[in-house]
């Protein structure tokens, strides 16, 4: 079954085509992981996973969506996650994890805590942006980034990269989807400078292209790198697939190895027609650029995600919640595909 073959990126083979998406557990105390991220991210490599990305990691602090998200924007930070990615790969599994910049979108409360904006008291701030407009009305107003502001997150990018590779992963993904940072410079619906990072389409790529360049530069020849993101705005006259079809080529000429096909988050009244897969076609149409793709959304059993693979539509799979719901789908799905696979030693007995 396509579902169990293995996926080689680079030096690193996947044992199958499932990867756990990345997901905010709002759980990290100023950006430190836990043993919350130890248990939920291990679980997922015990439950059978190729690969599993731990959810977007702020690469400074006003980068974070809300205060309780992961970060890697000082050394000490590094500690708690190898411990995680060693464990990831005891189990046979491939450790990755997201970088981001959460842009205009960040300092909300998380949640539980009724979303809305984080404000002082909540450990919130100023988030920044390409330029000086709120995700909503009642979204907090944005700083719009200088152009030392820009040169500052760039390098922050960097060097959260090299702190992901000292932290064992062996896979990286860049944050270029969802309405956060590397997205508002690719839409114009929220990019509206007036310098060289807008005004036309290259120059609403250039920071997306100047991070990935910048990164593909430091994280290992070895490894491979992802990009996240978002194939379209779902508005009208914002970010769409025909764009996303031109970035594709230059990010794999970049040495972006995989395209993870997402959408939406620009802004709240995005019309977002919701449903099985309903993702799915944007890998398709950025895999027939010549990049390798993965497919995200609502992919919730094995014959769907398997008829995706038999259908060249993408070359991984991603699931979210239904990961959350299950963490053992995979060894289930390998069960439902009459396909052998090899279980935790210790589980064996409930094979
Ligand atoms: C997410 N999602 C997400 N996406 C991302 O790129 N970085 C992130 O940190 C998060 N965080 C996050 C948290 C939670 C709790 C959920 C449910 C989702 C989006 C996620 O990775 C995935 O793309 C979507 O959930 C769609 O896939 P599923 O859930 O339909 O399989």
């Amino acid at each position: 079954m396509m579902l169990f073959s293995p996926l080689d990126l680079r030096s690193i083979r996947l044992k199958n085509r499932i990867a756990v998406s990345p997901m905010c557990q709002y759980s990290a105390q100023d950006g430190f992981a836990n043993d919350w991220h130890l248990v939920h991210l291990g679980s997922r490599a015990v439950g059978g996973a190729g690969l599993i990305i731990a959810e977007a990691t702020a690469v400074s602090p006003e980068g974070r969506i809300s205060p309780q998200d992961l970060g890697l924007w000082q050394d000490e930070q590094i500690d708690m996650l190898k411990r995680i990615s060693s464990f990831i790969h005891e189990q046979g599994s491939v450790a990755g994890i997201q970088i981001a910049h959460a842009g205009r979108k960040a300092s909300t409360k998380r949640p539980w805590d009724g979303m809305g904006n984080a404000l002082a008291q909540d450990g919130g701030w100023q988030p920044v942006a390409p330029s000086a407009l709120p995700f909503s009305e009642k979204a907090l107003m944005p700083f719009a980034l200088e152009l030392e502001g820009i040169e500052r997150i760039k390098q922050a990018f960097v060097s959260a990269a090299l702190r992901a590779n000292e932290a064992g992963f062996k896979v990286l993904e860049i944050h270029g989807a969802h309405g956060y940072l590397l997205h508002e410079f690719l839409s114009p619906l929220s990019n509206q400078r007036q310098d060289s990072y807008e005004g036309s389409f290259d120059n609403r790529l250039r920071l997306l292209e100047e991070v990935s360049q910048a990164v593909r530069a430091v994280w290992p020849e070895a490894l491979p790198l992802l990009v996240r993101i978002s194939a379209t705005d779902w508005v009208e006259g914002g970010w769409s697939l025909e764009d996303s079809l031109k970035l594709a080529p230059r990010l794999k000429a970049l040495g972006v190895d995989l395209i993870d096909c997402s959408s939406g988050g620009t802004l709240p009244s995005a019309k977002i027609p919701f449903g099985p897969g309903y993702q799915t076609n944007f890998a398709a149409k950025i895999r027939q650029t010549g990049i390798l793709s993965a497919a995200v959304g609502m992919i919730t059993s094995a014959a769907q995600a398997e008829h995706i693979l038999r259908t060249e539509q993408a070359d991984l799979i991603l699931l979210g919640r239904e990961l959350l719901r299950n963490p053992y789908w995979p060894l289930q799905a390998a069960q439902e595909l009459k396909q052998d696979s090899a279980w935790p030693l210790q589980y064996e007995r409930a094979k």
